[in-house]
């Protein structure tokens, strides 16, 4: 079956129920999204399936094959840069899937509350960097701001524009009197 993974089409021969973790990692060699439990508790194989973190240990591959999967290899997003300033990681096992759910955030709200990252980031971390986790997330939301283009200009209500200049009067055709 054909999957699109990180923008490339990519071809695996596997049953269709095989989890999609298990296809990345075993059937591709992508082993940035890591196992953790299995069972969709831990959230170390955290992926995006048309922008939404998604547990891919639980989740069938077949059920992915119209969707666009990006994986850690494949994320380009500024909380990367946010996670080395902030120096979030400890271990580093979690990171990948903390990183692809703090982007599937970030891509919801991109200026979090501490609520909206403690409701949404639910991947656990053995190394307890729940602190530094905020912290990149509240990081990289203000370099979102920071590249965000300024808002368009709009004219106060009650504020009178200038008309447009008439437009110039046409000559006549050569030769037209
Ligand atoms: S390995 Fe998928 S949630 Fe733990
Ligand atoms: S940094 Fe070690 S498990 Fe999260």
């Amino acid at each position: 079956m054909k999957l699109n993974i990180n923008g490339q089409e990519r071809e695996v021969d596997v049953a269709l129920e095989t989890p999609l973790l298990w296809v990345l990692r075993d059937h591709l060699g992508m082993t940035g999204t890591k196992f953790g439990c299995g069972v969709g508790v831990c959230g170390a194989c955290t992926v995006h399936l048309d922008g939404r973190a998604v547990r891919s240990c639980v989740m069938p591959v077949v059920a992915v094959t119209s969707m666009e999967i990006r994986t850690i290899e494949g994320l380009d997003h500024l909380v990367q840069a946010a996670w080395i300033e902030e120096r979030v990681p400890q271990c580093g096992y979690c990171q990948s899937g903390q990183l692809m759910a703090a982007a599937a955030l970030l891509a919801e709200k991109p200026a979090p509350t501490d609520a909206d990252i403690d409701a949404s980031m639910t991947n656990l971390c053995r190394c307890a960097t729940y602190q530094r986790i905020r912290r990149g997330i509240h990081h990289a939301a203000a370099h979102l701001a920071a590249a965000a283009p300024p808002p368009a200009t709009t004219v106060p209500a009650g504020v009178p524009t200038v008309p447009a200049e008439p437009a110039p009067a046409t000559s006549p055709a050569a030769g037209g009197r």
